[in-house]
């Protein structure tokens, strides 16, 4: 990240001669104000047709204001934006196109599976592709920012926003952030199928308190830096061009005018010279917080902050001259915000080409294409989750399948943040399963819906599982109740959905469970009883065809969980890289008392960070250190040993952990550090080759200082985050 500079620092843009200090030097304060206002496109509309009503007038916004404001966010298509673009333009005196921002999250028109999934693919390059489709999706249909990558860490899976999310893990969360803003922006924004990212929710939005959404958020600054900043940092350095404030507080102020996070740690300790945005509201909602008296204090909270655009509410457009004029900001602190907004804007090139060459013809030639939708179906197989198996997967294809369950012939299973995808566009899992199989050996039967249901629907699903070889259980979660402000205090299936697995399970049959959901939910009864249970999340576009693949074989599960699953709601939060503390549990036995325990439920999730089964089995072994005491500047090589010893071609991603056994303060039990995902054939063995270095053993010791400490550590290895083979090393 490179610093700003507006004066002679500005070079003129080699291709087009464009000058954004020139225009900025010649700007009135009222469009510099302008600038820094973000509307929903009706605005604009109701604008040229002359009328100043509804929302504009609540919102004490004049005609004037509206022919000025810098950005719009939600268009859906180059149609709109063609016409939006349009009005704005013949009204705005200095011809400065708008820059158009949409929720571009996971998908545009095809939907992708929801980001905790892809979290769970642990593929970078996967993740990257997911963006790059987007953003090509997007750019045709005239969107210039997508407000994504949301990286916020995230434990609590009441919470409905941890879908958004790629999970627990920061070094892991870290790297999807870089991959997605690849994918997104590329190499350089004036290429048309790219859009500029906007990594969100800046800052820790991801652990409101109780899971309850927008709640408080507080925190050590160990715990913030530690944990919760590095992602939004990882976006910043692949020259993410956009952040977005969180609604939260931190440390007792909200986000949004903390002067502290957005200027001292954003701008001042990380150099970070791009586009700030408010999220919805979030300037006035300081003085629904409490921080702000009144519109005018919030306004200038938040330009103090150097919040650069205010979404959606009117406090700067009222306010921002008169603090300018009583001297509260200089307009110094004005000129800054606009430059980075009319640089954004060039380097996407919308002062050469306003409507960045977008046409209808084009938008529909790539929209939902047939290449888009064949890489939505690799993601989303590569994301699903095997939670268990006992030989009943992969099915054979002679056999009489049931479906059954409310997800199970469901095209609602595109998750939430959709964008313009539309469930008729999705492929059900008995869709799916009928590329499979033939059509006389499917049986179907809703048996209840996801939150209601009837006795008729419950008995005519129990007679359907009756006469087929085996029941294929699809349940889970309805796509409206995640996402944000869906927060849960219970996290079981809802409705009659465990009435009717029991009543499917009481006939004895293999039973395969497929979960169509976007958090972590209760399945312990689940996981006990039926024969298999494959985790497909909130699947996207090519969800049916994808578990499809799965069940029948064609494609080897590989998706490792980076959310652990709680044993129960209670044990929340519950994560792997948790501190030792002064007693801990030792072994899951309930009877011993005064230590760190519930006498009634396990410490343990009931599937850990780093958990999936594939059809092959894979054996490590030779797990070695080439030597076990190292200096700074020097490496260890760590390598292990691992053989598929099943019968299938499969990926395991083997994962090196680290622990610092004694520190100046106490570090986590274990900390993900590397890992690698590799392809063996059945038979085949590969060394896998892991480099310890210092680097990885830094943390924010006791003075806040990122360093390491000399001392005893332990390396682990393995499969998933709770088996784990170990070895001591030291660092000099
Ligand atoms: C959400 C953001 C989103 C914004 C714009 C807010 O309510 O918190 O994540 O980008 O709306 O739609």
């Amino acid at each position: 990240m490179k610093k700003m500079l507006i004066d002679g620092g500005d070079k003129m843009d080699q291709q087009n001669n464009f000058n954004v200090g020139e225009l900025l030097a010649g700007m009135t304060i009222k469009e510099k104000i302008g600038q820094l206002i973000q509307l929903l496109p009706s605005f604009v509309k109701e604008n040229a047709s002359g009328a100043v009503t509804g929302p504009m007038e609540q919102m004490g916004l004049t005609r004037e204001d509206i022919s000025n404001i810098g950005s719009v966010l939600a268009t859906t298509s180059a149609g709109e934006m063609m016409e939006i673009q349009k009005l704005f333009l013949d009204k705005n005196e200095k011809k400065i196109p708008l820059l158009f921002m949409a929720d571009v999250i996971h998908g545009f028109r095809t939907i992708f599976p929801i980001p905790l999934a892809i979290g769970c693919t642990w593929d970078m390059e996967l993740a990257e592709k997911s963006a790059e489709i987007s953003a090509r999706e997007a750019a045709a249909a005239g969107i210039n920012v997508t407000f994504s990558p949301m990286v916020d860490l995230v434990r609590d899976p009441r919470w409905g926003r941890v879908m958004e999310s790629t999970g627990e893990d920061p070094y892991l969360n870290s790297l999807f952030a870089r991959a997605f803003v690849r994918g997104y922006q590329g190499k350089n924004l004036r290429d048309k199928e790219r859009i500029a990212a906007c990594v969100k929710h800046f800052a820790a939005y991801g652990v409101p308190e109780g899971g309850r959404d927008y709640n408080t958020v507080d925190m050590s600054e160990r715990v913030l830096r530690e944990y919760y900043l590095p992602s939004y940092k990882a976006a910043l350095e692949e020259d993410c061009k956009m952040l977005m404030t969180s609604f939260n507080t931190v440390d007792g102020i909200p986000s949004t005018g903390n002067k502290y996070l957005m200027k001292d740690i954003l701008r001042d300790e990380w150099g970070f010279d791009g586009v700030v945005i408010s999220d919805w509201a979030a300037v006035l909602e300081l003085m629904v917080h409490g921080v702000a008296e009144g519109r005018k204090e919030a306004a200038h909270m938040a330009l103090e902050a150097e919040v650069d655009i205010e979404m959606m509410s009117s406090c700067y457009v009222e306010h921002a001259e008169e603090l300018i004029k009583e001297g509260m900001i200089s307009i110094e602190q004005i000129d800054r915000c606009v430059y980075r907004i009319l640089k954004l804007k060039e380097e996407l090139g919308l002062f050469e080409d306003p409507y960045r060459g977008v046409s209808v013809k084009k938008e529909k030639e790539v929209l939902l294409c047939e290449a888009h939708r064949k890489s939505a179906r690799e993601i989303a197989a590569s994301s699903m989750v095997l939670l268990k198996n006992e030989g009943v997967l992969p099915l054979s294809r002679d056999k009489k399948a049931a479906v059954i369950g409310p997800l199970g012939d469901n095209k609602e299973i595109l998750g939430f943040w959709i964008c313009t995808g539309k469930s008729e566009e999705a492929v059900t899992l008995k869709e799916g399963i009928s590329g499979k199989i033939l059509k006389q050996n499917i049986l179907y039967s809703k048996g209840c819906g996801i939150t209601d249901g009837t006795d008729e629907e419950l008995e005519e699903a129990v007679e359907t599982a009756k006469a087929a070889d085996v029941v294929i259980l699809a349940l889970g979660e309805n796509q409206e109740r995640v996402g944000e402000s869906t927060s849960r205090a219970h996290i079981e299936l809802e409705g009659r959905q465990m009435e009717l697995a029991r009543r499917v399970l009481e006939l004895s049959k293999p039973t395969v469970v497929v979960l169509f959901n976007g958090r972590p939910i209760e399945i312990r009864e689940l996981l006990s009883s039926c024969s298999a249970v494959l985790e497909a999340w909130f699947p996207g576009t090519e969800g049916g065809n994808a578990v499809a693949d799965i069940l029948f074989g064609d494609v080897n599960p590989s998706g490792r969980l980076s959310m652990s699953f709680p044993y129960t709601v209670g044990q929340i939060p519950v994560y792997y890289n948790n501190l030792n503390t002064g007693r801990p549990k030792g072994s899951e036995d309930n009877n011993k008392r005064f230590v760190s325990s519930y006498m009634d439920i396990p410490n343990s999730p009931l599937l850990p960070f780093g958990f999936g089964l594939s059809y092959s089995k894979f054996e490590y072994s030779d797990f070695k250190l080439d030597k076990t005491s190292f200096s700074k500047g020097e490496v260890i090589k760590a390598s292990v040993k691992v053989r598929n010893s099943g019968g299938y071609t499969g990926i395991e991603t083997v994962k090196l952990y680290i622990r610092d056994l004694h520190g100046s303060v106490v570090r986590p039990v274990k900390e993900l550090k590397s890992f690698r995902r590799i392809k063996l054939v059945p038979g085949e063995e590969q060394v896998v080759e892991f480099q310890i270095k210092e680097e990885m053993l830094r943390f924010y010791n006791r003075k806040l200082e990122f360093k390491s400490e000399p001392g005893k550590f332990k390396a682990m290895i393995g499969s998933n985050s709770s088996e784990l083979n170990d070895i001591d090393f030291e660092l000099i």
